[in-house]
């Protein structure tokens, strides 16, 4: 083409020569590149991860369009203004001469500034990717609704274990899956159409075997662990009273050690099925078990619930019905404040401090801030003589700072954990004793307090050195009460009765 002569045709390219098409060009070439870039890592890696999915598919195309639409607006300007001044396109030659050592520096510094401008956006796409995939990115980048799990879980076991390998994993239908379902919680944080609490548990979670048996081999055997639950009552004198536990877990696969024990459930051989009648599980009427190796099948029911459940609604028991809060559990107010009590950061020889310490924490508070001058001011007036109560009240500061969340209205209440049977039915939605076979006469069994632990030792002091090897019966620290009772009925993870 020849733009130094003036009868030749106009060609429509000289209008794209100016800085807003050039401009665009480059951001349009960009994203190009970062588009593929993104979609190889897409294709490529091990692990789903929704926000890339955002990025590869909608934020980088997004970046090619403006880009386009830059070129074509610079185009469009620019042919406006040729139209107006017509000799203004004339002085623009951009012909490149090889034999003039000006264009070929040219021409190098360009390629180079191209090639270095590539290798920016490849880094920048890549590092994106990178920090969608933290576990920073989920729990800070919606930060007041992702807060509490975020917070709880760098107190958990799984502190290493990203969101993404619990929470979308690999696996191509989940991925698919998850990104939907990420893409719709960047809308739902940005239009605030979330619920608080979120609600639990989550209806279409990847299944056990294909996230915890990724890390956990089901087969393992883990036999007796010895575990003590520190607890003080809530008396004048904060009485201390532990029980010592060995929890038979034992194995679930015959070959690894004695078979039995509460990880029997974890034995592909019986399938144990159930129907919960409540969105949070909590309520079990109707439990299926299928022995795999003989066939056998049995069904138990509560006696309120006769008939059948609905198909559709049947759940097979798997590692997330006992293990519900692995990465993210909230402490109750009554366990956080004893295990402060039992370090002794929060002093026992403060009159009824559990009481009072509990109390505080569990009152309505709308915000972080108010809880903690609320807190301070309510122990101060509580105990108004002593001179050391400042680290106690901190501690309980920071045990609410921890575990209550009140802009999402998330902590322990808002969210059973099925692991015991103490401030939830736990194993007891269950092993109640109230299942029963339809003709009445076989129960669940396992129901009776040696069947998962024996206690080893309970109560304070001296008593906790004397061992039962074979197991003592429970010495409730409340008294005597009625059978039929589930633990859950009077204890919630408060104060008794509260
Ligand atoms: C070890 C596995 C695991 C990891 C790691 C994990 N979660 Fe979860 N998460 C779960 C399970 C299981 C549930 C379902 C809980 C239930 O059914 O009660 C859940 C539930 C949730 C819920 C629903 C509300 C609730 O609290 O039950 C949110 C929100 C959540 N997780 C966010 C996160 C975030 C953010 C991270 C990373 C900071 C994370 N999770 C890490 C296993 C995990
Ligand atoms: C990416 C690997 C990984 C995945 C996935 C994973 N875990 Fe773990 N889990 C670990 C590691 C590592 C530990 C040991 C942590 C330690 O001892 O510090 C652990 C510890 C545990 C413990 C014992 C500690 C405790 O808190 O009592 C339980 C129970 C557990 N995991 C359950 C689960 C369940 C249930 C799931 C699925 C929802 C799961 N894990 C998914 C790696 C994983
Ligand atoms: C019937 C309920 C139940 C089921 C189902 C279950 N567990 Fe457990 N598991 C327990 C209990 C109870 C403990 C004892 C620890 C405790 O109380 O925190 C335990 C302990 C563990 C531990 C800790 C062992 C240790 O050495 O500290 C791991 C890891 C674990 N379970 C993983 C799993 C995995 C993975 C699955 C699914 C394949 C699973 N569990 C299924 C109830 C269950
Ligand atoms: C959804 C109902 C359900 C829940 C919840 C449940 N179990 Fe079970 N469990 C069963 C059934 C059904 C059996 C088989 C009972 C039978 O054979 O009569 C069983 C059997 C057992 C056994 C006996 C295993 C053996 O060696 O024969 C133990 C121990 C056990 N469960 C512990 C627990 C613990 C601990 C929990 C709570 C963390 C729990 N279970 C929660 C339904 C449940
Ligand atoms: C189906 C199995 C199962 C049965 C039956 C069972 N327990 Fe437990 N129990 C557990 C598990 C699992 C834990 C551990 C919970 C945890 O780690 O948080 C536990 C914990 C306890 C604790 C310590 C809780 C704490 O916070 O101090 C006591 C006490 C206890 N059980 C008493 C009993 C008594 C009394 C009975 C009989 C009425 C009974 N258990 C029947 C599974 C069972
Ligand atoms: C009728 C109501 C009731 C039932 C049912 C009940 N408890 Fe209690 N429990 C109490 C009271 C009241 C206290 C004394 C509370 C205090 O002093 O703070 C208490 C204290 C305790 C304590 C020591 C203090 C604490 O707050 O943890 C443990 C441990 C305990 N109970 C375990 C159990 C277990 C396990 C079961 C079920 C097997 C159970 N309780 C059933 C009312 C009950």
């Amino acid at each position: 083409m020849s733009d130094s002569n003036p009868t030749a045709p106009r060609s429509p390219a000289p209008n794209f020569r100016n800085w807003l098409s050039l401009a665009g060009a480059v951001l349009a070439v960009g994203s190009l590149f970062a588009f593929v870039f993104l979609v190889a890592i897409d294709t490529f890696s091990r692990e789903g991860n929704p926000y890339l999915g955002i990025l590869t598919y909608i934020v980088s195309p997004a970046f090619l369009i403006a880009g386009l639409t830059l070129v074509a607006l610079g185009w469009w300007l620019r042919r406006r203004q040729l139209a107006a001044h017509p000799e203004g396109g004339e002085k623009r030659s951009l012909a490149i001469d090889l034999a003039q050592p000006r264009h070929r520096r040219f021409l190098v510094i360009f390629g180079s500034l191209s090639v270095v401008f590539l290798m920016l956006t490849a880094f920048g796409s890549y590092q994106t990717y990178r920090i969608t995939e933290s576990e920073a990115f989920c729990g800070k980048t919606c930060h007041t609704v992702m807060e509490p799990e975020f917070t709880r879980y760098h107190h958990g076991s799984h502190a290493r274990v990203s969101c993404a390998e619990c929470h979308i994993g690999s696996g191509a239908s989940w991925y698919v899956k998850s990104k939907i379902s990420g893409a719709y919680q960047v809308y739902s944080v940005l239009f605030k159409k979330y619920s608080t609490p979120i609600p639990t548990p989550i209806a279409n979670l990847r299944p056990a075997q294909e996230t915890c048996e990724r890390c956990h081999w089901p087969e393992k055997f883990t036999g007796n662990l010895d575990r003590s639950y520190e607890h003080f009552l809530s008396d004048k004198k904060n009485t201390p009273y532990t029980v010592r536990l060995s929890l038979r877990v034992g194995g679930g696969q015959p070959g690894q050690g004695p078979f039995g024990g509460i990880h029997w459930h974890m034995n592909v051989a019986n399938k144990v099925e159930y129907y919960a009648s409540d969105p949070q599980r909590q309520t079990i009427p109707w439990v299926r078990m299928t022995s795999t190796s003989n066939g056998e099948v049995r069904v138990f029911r509560t006696k309120e619930f006769q008939g059948e459940p609905p198909a559709d609604q049947i759940r097979v028991m798997d590692c997330m019905d006992c293990h519900n809060r692995p990465a993210h559990a909230y402490e109750t107010a009554n366990e956080s404040v004893e295990t402060a009590m039992a370090l002794g950061k929060i002093s026992t020889k403060l009159p009824k401090v559990k009481l009072v310490a509990v109390d505080a924490l569990t009152q309505k508070y709308a915000s972080v801030n108010e809880a903690l001058e609320k807190i301070a001011a309510a122990m101060r007036a509580k105990y108004p003589d002593a001179t050391d109560v400042g680290p106690s009240i901190a501690t309980v500061q920071r045990i609410y700072q921890e575990n209550f969340f009140p802009q999402m209205k998330a902590d322990w209440r808002s969210y059973p954990s099925n692991i015991g049977h103490k401030d939830w039915p736990g194993c007891f939605r269950c092993h109640d004793n109230k299942h029963l076979t339809v003709d009445g006469h076989e129960k669940i069994k396992s129901s009776d307090c040696n069947a998962c632990h024996s206690i080893l030792a309970q109560g304070s002091g001296e008593e906790l050195l004397k061992l039962a090897p074979q197991g003592a019966a429970f010495k409730h620290p409340g008294g005597e009460f009625d059978s039929d009772l589930l633990c859950s009925d009077c204890h919630n993870g408060a104060i008794q009765g509260k």
